[in-house]
C-alpha cells in the first residue's frame, strides 16, 4: 500500500508522517522513516515538522545513490515513510511503487515549487499511489485554505528566476491561497 501526502509548506505533512507511522510502531511493526540529507533545518538526524514534532530519521542523499539505499535498506521494514520525497529524482516513485508490494510505504511531499509548477517526484508518486492524502495550510494574506507556497526575499515576493531548491521555513516561506500567490516576472495570469 502506497500512501502518498501532498501539500504546500506548513499543511502539515510531516505532521501526518509521523502520525502514520507512529500508529504503526504501536501496532508492532517495524518502520524506518528516510529524509534526503540537503534538508538539515532544525536536526540533520530526525524528521522535524515545523510544530516541533519529531521523529528519528535515516539521512540519505539526495540522488540516485539515495534512491537506491531506500531501496535496499526499506525492504527490511514493515513500513517504510519517506518525507521531502520532492528533492529526491523521480526514480523515487517507481522505488516506492515496487517496495509497497508487500509493506506500507507513506510518502510526503511538495505539490508546487515557489513558482507554482510541479515537483516531478511528488507527481509520479500520487500516479502510483493507493491513496493520496492532499492537506491544505492556511492562507497567510485571507486565512482561507492554502495550497500554495509563496517564497519571500527581504519580506517581497521572490521573483521566477531564483534556484528551485532553497531550504527553509517561516523566515523564506508562506503559504498562500491561489489568489494570493504572486511570482513576479511570471507575466499576467488569468
Ligand atoms: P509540512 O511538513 O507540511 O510543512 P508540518 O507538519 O511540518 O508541515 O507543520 C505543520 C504545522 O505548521 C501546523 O500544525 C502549524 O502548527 C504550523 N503552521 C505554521 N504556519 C502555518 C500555516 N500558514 N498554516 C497552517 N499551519 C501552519
Ligand atoms: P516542508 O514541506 O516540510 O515545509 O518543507 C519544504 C522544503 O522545501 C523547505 O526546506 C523549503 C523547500 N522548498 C524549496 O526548496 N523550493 C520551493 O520552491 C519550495 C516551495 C520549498
Ligand atoms: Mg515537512
Amino acid at each position: 500500500m502506497l500512501v502518498v501526502i501532498v501539500g504546500p509548506m506548513f499543511a502539515g505533512k510531516t505532521t501526518e508522517l509521523i502520525r502514520r507511522v507512529e500508529r504503526q510502531m504501536i501496532a508492532g511493526k517495524t518502520a524506518v522513516i528516510f529524509k534526503p540529507a540537503l534538508d538539515s533545518r532544525y536536526d540533520a538526524s530526525s524528521v522535524v515538522s515545523h510544530n516541533g514534532l519529531k521523529l528519528r530519521a535515516f539521512v540519505v542523499p539526495s540522488d540516485e545513490d539515495g534512491v537506491r539505499i531506500i531501496e535496499r535498506e526499506g525492504a527490511k521494514y514493515d513500513v517504510v515513510a519517506v518525507d521531502e520525497i520532492q528533492f529526491f529524482p523521480p526514480s523515487l516513485a517507481e522505488v516506492l511503487d515496487r517496495l509497497a508490494y508487500g509493506r506500507l510505504v507513506v510518502a510526503a511531499g511538495l505539490n508546487l515549487d515557489y513558482k507554482g509548477e510541479p515537483f516531478e517526484t511528488t507527481m509520479r508518486a500520487m500516479a502510483y499511489a493507493d491513496k493520496v492524502v492532499s492537506l491544505t495550510a492556511v492562507c497567510k494574506v485571507c486565512g482561507r485554505p492554502a495550497t500554495r507556497t509563496q517564497r519571500l526575499i527581504g519580506g517581497k515576493p521572490a521573483p521566477a528566476d531564483g534556484p528551485r531548491i532553497l531550504v527553509g521555513g517561516a523566515e523564506t516561506y508562506e503559504a498562500r491561497c491561489r489568489r494570493h500567490h504572486e511570482v513576479p516576472g511570471r507575466g499576467i495570469r488569468p
